[in-house]
């Protein structure tokens, strides 16, 4: 039944109070539609850790074997679907997806996640009509569907960002710099927050014997930015030893700031309640007992590493990548955090590695019921970044700027100022409006601190020269 047919023969004053009461659930997040309510030819099972609500679909292994949901649409247009299965055979099991009987996609892979207890999601935009909607999957090869758990659904389109971005960009801002004890020849992946007046950024740093550590730096202006000195973080109880690619946060619900970063085969945090003073962090805690399987079994030769923490007002999500062409998401409650960590679960894959690498921000848009995502790509004119938007932090993605004519970031839409110093634009931030864990930007401020290097430098990938520019946006519509 449409929310709204129920209001119609309410005053106008108690529709007003109503809907005041509803505006939480209205303006928010996704409507999830579980796979035991929907029709599924075959069983409901529950034999395999990891589905939400009573357990998932499980259909007989045949061409046509199938699963029918009703999903309700506010308005005519498009939906993104988010369908999480899990595949644990070692072959796709492709179905066709149509929509009130009309083919919308054919042979959506629902590739294989290693195991039946590690899931996955297929993101896929559809057009649809107002009110109840049958999205049907039927299966055409003969292992039949997967194992399916739910269908999430967030509306499409509407962002509140250009559906085509133009930047300019600086010249290079930030550059190694070297002591007795630290010979640096990169600086690279910042996380950066403004607060009290300052900037605060925190960047790995790569040493001559290719070894990673982390840095923090803090300037007043961007002008500023390279006279700042480097703060080396292994001699403070940050420690030494490999750790890379750090993001920083303000933890309210704890009044502290929260500094996370890659140590190899796990993620960790240290804390301070003072992100002045670099010396206060406190030593590595890691986040998993050790690397969950879903990404031991999907990762192949690629390694687990980007970690990128956001919360709403509920829980906290962790995005991370593979280099393998998996976007993993993993979750805990906001009450519970840093703790409790769910097994990630596959929130976008591409059967392309380069295509979908690593480097993910997600961020909120202020003012806006927006959320925007961001992966690092590489191509054959340098690394790019791809975006998706949704009005949930967890997704399902619907796509912004993903193509290589039409990146969010790259040598093709961005403006250097005489000569671009670099081809690249790697792994890097925007800069946020607020510093806390909402990671909130302002979308008529886009502004994004990356990584570029010299593109006639060759040198294994270590070794590469990594410097820190900023792009501003030189199209926002606002
Ligand atoms: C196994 C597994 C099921 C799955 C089935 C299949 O039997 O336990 O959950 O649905 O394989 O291949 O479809
Ligand atoms: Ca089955």
């Amino acid at each position: 039944m449409s929310r709204l047919a129920r209001f119609t023969a309410v005053p106008l004053l108690a529709l007003v109070a109503t809907l005041a009461l509803i505006a939480p659930s209205a303006s928010a997040q996704a409507s999830r539609y579980e796979a035991e309510d929907a029709a599924c030819e075959g069983t409901v099972d529950s034999n395999y850790a990891g589905f939400s609500g009573r357990g998932f679909c499980n259909t007989p292994n045949r061409v046509g074997a199938r699963i029918e949901f009703t999903v309700h649409a506010e308005t005519a247009g498009t939906l993104t679907l988010g369908v999480k299965y899990a595949n644990g055979s070692t072959a796709a099991r492709p179905a066709d997806l149509s929509v009130n009987g009309t083919l919308a996609r054919s042979a959506v892979a629902f590739a294989p996640v290693g195991a039946w207890s590690s899931w996955a999601v297929e993101n896929l935009t559809v057009p649809v009509r107002a009110g109840a909607n049958t999205v049907r999957l039927a299966a055409t090869s003969a292992g039949g569907l997967a194992n399916l758990d739910y269908l999430d659904t967030v509306r499409a389109g509407g962002s509140a960002l250009p559906a085509s971005l133009q930047w300019s960009s600086t010249g290079p801002l930030v550059f190694p710099k070297s002591d007795a004890a630290h010979n640096i020849v990169s600086v690279k992946d910042p996380s950066v927050v403004y607060h009290n007046g300052r900037y605060h950024v925190f960047v790995s740093v790569v040493s001559a014997n290719q070894g990673y550590s982390l840095a923090y730096l803090s300037f007043t202006d961007w002008s500023q930015a390279g006279a700042a000195p480097l703060r080396f973080l292994d001699t403070t109880a940050v420690g030494a030893g490999y750790k890379a690619a750090p993001q920083v946060f303000y933890f309210a619900p704890q009044q502290q700031w929260y500094l996370t970063y890659q140590i190899g085969d796990n993620v960790a945090y240290s804390t301070t309640a003072n992100i002045a003073d670099p010396a206060s962090w406190s030593a590595p805690k890691p986040f998993y007992a050790r690397t969950p399987q879903t990404v031991l079994d999907n990762m192949g030769d690629g390694q687990w590493l980007d970690f990128w923490t956001i919360c709403d007002s509920a829980a906290c999500h962790m995005y991370s990548s593979d280099d393998n062409g998996n976007l993993y998401r993993a979750q805990t409650s906001l009450a519970r955090f840093p703790n409790g960590f769910s097994e990630p679960v596959i929130a976008m894959h591409d059967p392309n590695h380069h295509w979908l690498f690593e480097g993910a921000n997600v961020y909120r848009l202020a003012g806006e019921n927006e959320y925007l995502l961001m992966v690092e790509a590489i191509t054959a004119g340098g690394r790019i970044f791809r975006s998706w938007t949704s009005s949930s932090v967890s997704g399902p993605w619907t796509p912004l700027a993903d193509t290589k004519e039409n990146p969010f970031a790259a040598w093709n839409n961005t403006a250097f100022n005489g000569t671009a110093w670099t081809k690249d634009i790697s792994h890097g931030e925007l800069i946020r409006s607020g510093f806390d864990q909402t990671l909130t930007v302002g979308p008529c401020d886009l502004r994004f601190l990356y990584q570029g290097k010299d593109p006639d430098v060759s040198a294994p990938y270590n070794l590469l020269p990594w410097r820190l520019g900023l792009l501003t946006q030189t199209n926002s519509p606002c």
